[in-house]
């Protein structure tokens, strides 16, 4: 997709991937509506990228999501790409997880981006096609066990890009799933509950910038990918998993084990 004079819906741009993303998408020529709830953070990114749409807010709440949606077709008259960015962690075994921060974690990473998609699709098709871009993750792709209830969100919404790309076909949207892994972002510090295990939070050093992540992601748009996995050595886990599954339970189990959960000196 060339990008220039696309309109493009950016959720969690107030920081992290989704704020990197948003000047790379406005440096292409796209014009943005972007999303998130610290209203400041928001107003600079928005300046930043030439006066775009900032609407400020929950998108786990109805009434922020339709307004997004509203407000960017008030001001384009169209919207070309919607990027389900936004999204948090939480470092607790799942046998032990506080299910009000589980659910929590659920609406904004899985429900808030398929109720998103359902208010946007009526406007792609509307157009003639679009683009629908979720932000999962390498533990989308293969299970991590210091981050239980967080991969099977990831899962959840891995899966439901795959699937869409099939129902969406016939109207000229395509789908597209990020799966980065460890991006030098505020994200750990955000997590809903726990730390990341000292042994994970120390290879920090080894992950790649938003920067680089966000231009991978749009990349993957202008390329019209249906994954984009970044770092690519990412690509390599998955089939560990997919075909020697007790080998990669075995590796998991290793560095679980040899992790301290929810500690951090
Ligand atoms: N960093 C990593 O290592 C990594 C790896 C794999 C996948 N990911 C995925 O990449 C995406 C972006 O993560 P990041 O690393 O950029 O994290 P981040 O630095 O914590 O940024 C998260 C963004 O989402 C926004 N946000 C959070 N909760 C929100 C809510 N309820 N409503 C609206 N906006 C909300 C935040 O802004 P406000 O606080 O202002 O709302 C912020 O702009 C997430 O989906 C994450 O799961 C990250």
């Amino acid at each position: 997709m060339d990008l220039n004079g696309k309109v493009v819906l950016l959720t969690g741009a107030s920081d992290g991937i989704g704020a990197a993303a948003a000047w790379i998408f406005h440096q292409r020529g796209a014009k943005l509506a972007i999303v998130a709830r610290s209203a400041d953070k928001l107003a600079r990114v928005a300046a930043e990228c030439g006066g775009a749409v900032a609407v400020t807010g929950d998108i786990t709440n109805d009434a922020v999501r339709r307004r997004a949606v509203e407000e960017t077709i008030a001001r384009y008259g169209r919207l070309d790409v919607l990027v389900n960015n936004a999204g948090v962690g939480m470092y607790v075994p799942a046998y032990e997880a506080d299910m009000r921060q589980v659910r929590g974690m659920y609406e904004l990473n899985v429900f808030a981006p398929l109720e998103l998609i359902q208010l946007a699709v009526p406007h792609m098709r509307k157009a003639g096609g679009g683009m629908i871009v979720n932000v999962s993750s390498i533990a989308g792709k293969v299970p991590l066990p210091w981050f239980t209830n967080y991969t099977a969100t990831k899962f959840a919404l891995c899966a439901t890009a795959d699937t869409l790309r099939v129902e969406l076909k016939p109207f000229g949207i395509k789908c597209l799933t990020v799966c980065p892994g460890y991006v030098k972002t505020g994200f750990q510090d955000n997590s809903l509950a726990g730390r990341p295990p000292d042994r994970l939070w120390s290879m920090k050093k080894f992950g790649i910038t938003a920067e680089q992540c966000a231009a991978a992601l749009v990349r993957g748009v202008e390329k019209d990918k249906r994954t984009v996995v970044v770092p690519r050595l990412g690509w390599l886990l998955q089939p560990l998993y997919i075909f020697a599954p007790r080998a990669s339970d075995w590796y998991l189990e290793r560095i679980y084990r040899g992790l301290k959960m929810g500690q951090r000196s």
